[in-house]
């Protein structure tokens, strides 16, 4: 049954074009590879109606809340219901969505006091369809490969783009092609992709590895390429700031914080912020900060050792397999977002990210691996004095704590990070640890346990 759509007297549909981002040339149509015609740098998509004709920003913060009224599906994507500011689709039933975005926003009152920020929120992409943020962009960038007639989609991962991009092709009646590296993501997001139906391929090779193949794949064979060199994928992710925005009633905090891989997410929320003060949403810039694991550093070399000007790639090693990456893709994008919002970029250990999952998980809430470097890093920024007491921050936490049941497993068992006994980390980490415990099945076992734990537990706070 066809839903009736909100669309407002006064609001258009944006007209948009590629251009590249480092010569400018730009075009109404863009290669297979998503590459300059001219200088083979990366585009970006971008809206020439709005110099002429901008939407009035309270028209569109109308516009927005209305929808969150409609039943149309196309309303209940908390992506599309921003479609003002994303590429128009030819007719609003050709989305392919599963209701994406509408991701909460959390207080995490804990992990507030042991970092001395008493306004500390989490937006929690992890809470998406397929349990990362990735479907936010997928939505959009699948919506457009149908669109362009394509069969197969394709992309490399470290996991969470390829359970992503399968469950967009299965719904939007595509094939997909994963690219994974063999050995070096989780089983749970293997078993998303086989499940939504993806021919998946374990390379013998890094993530770096499998996107360099990916982009040689599509310049021979009619796939469309799903990873985060796709522009469409980037227009859709930037409306996890147009969301918190409007969750926070428009008032910026002072600091978002987002982890860094490959660097697409970090590159779209800029992008999003950017645009936002340029349309009136909001008068006022937040810093946004990028942190990454330091076996996985490309980002915070490139930046402190070249001044952002080049590249320098790394040979990741990480337990946060999510971030496992040497040659980020989109690493111009994301120093111009730093530059152009003030923000920060740290890098963090493992045993810190280690720890700051478990200080996630011990809210109530949980988080990925990857995702937990924010809260290390916020740590790391608030004790440099980068991040002051009295101001407002922001957590993305960008996959689901599901995602990863080995480290989570390894972490509290033990087996992850064991350090020796009385050394500072094993010591930093061992409160935080939870194990399984065995016992027979009776109840003066069980009473025991429960009295050790009521004793011994550090963690716990009745305040
Ligand atoms: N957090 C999670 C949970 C991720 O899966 C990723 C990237 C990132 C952070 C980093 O985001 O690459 O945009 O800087 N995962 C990709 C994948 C690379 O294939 O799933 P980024």
């Amino acid at each position: 049954m066809p839903h009736p759509t909100t669309s407002e007297p006064g609001l258009r549909q944006s007209t948009y074009r590629f251009r590249c981002i480092t010569c400018g040339d730009s075009g109404d149509t863009s290669g297979q590879d998503f590459r300059c015609g001219k200088c083979r740098d990366l585009l970006e998509i971008v809206y020439p109606s709005w110099t002429s004709a901008a939407p009035s920003a309270a028209d569109l913060k109308s516009a927005w809340h209305k929808r969150r009224l409609s039943a149309a599906p196309i309303d209940l994507s908390g992506v599309w219901r921003f479609r003002e500011i994303l590429p128009p689709l030819p007719a609003d039933d050709q989305a392919i969505t599963l209701r994406e975005g509408n991701t909460p926003v959390y207080e995490l009152p804990r992990c507030a006091r042991s970092t001395g920020i008493p306004n500390l929120l989490a937006k929690h992409q992890g809470m998406n369809p397929t349990g990362s943020f990735k479907d936010t962009g997928m939505t959009v960038a699948a919506s457009f490969a149908r669109q362009a007639g394509f069969g197969w989609v394709a992309c490399a991962s470290t996991g969470n783009t390829s359970a992503s991009m399968a469950a967009y092709a299965a719904r939007g009646g595509m094939r997909s092609l994963v690219l994974v590296p063999e050995g070096k993501i989780s089983w749970s997001k293997l078993s998303q992709a086989l499940d939504y139906g993806a021919v998946t391929c374990q390379l013998r090779t890094d993530f770096d590895g499998c996107l360099r193949l990916l982009q040689e794949l599509v310049r021979r064979a009619p796939v469309y390429q799903l990873n985060s060199i796709n522009p469409f994928r980037l227009e859709g992710q930037k409306t996890l700031a147009l969301e918190l925005l409007e969750q926070l009633d428009w008032q910026p905090p002072d600091h978002i914080i987002v982890p860094g891989g490959n660097l697409g997410n970090s590159s779209a929320i800029g992008k999003a912020l950017l645009e936002m003060r340029e349309l009136g949403l909001m008068s006022r810039l937040p810093k946004l900060s990028i942190i990454q694991a330091e076996g996985a550093n490309a980002l915070v070399r490139t930046v402190r050792e070249t001044g952002g000007k080049r590249l320098i790639s790394v040979q990741a090693e990480t337990h946060a397999t999510a971030i496992r990456i040497g040659n980020p893709a989109s690493w111009k994008k994301a120093v111009h977002v730093l530059e152009a919002t003030g923000g920060a970029c740290e890098q963090v250990s493992e045993i810190e990210i280690a720890q700051a999952k478990a200080e996630i998980g011990a809210e109530g809430i949980g988080c990925e691996p990857a995702s937990a470097v924010t809260l290390a890093g916020l740590r790391k920024l608030a004790a440099q004095g980068f991040v002051q007491p009295k101001e407002a921050v922001v957590l993305v936490l960008t996959g689901n704590l599901l995602k990863d049941p080995d480290f989570t497993m390894g972490f509290h068992r033990g087996d992850l990070l064991p350090g020796k006994a009385g050394d500072r980390n094993s010591e930093t980490l061992r409160p935080l640890r939870r194990a399984p415990i065995v016992l027979d099945a009776t109840l003066d076992a069980v009473l025991r346990i429960l009295d050790q734990a009521e004793k011994f537990d550090p963690t716990h706070s009745h305040g």
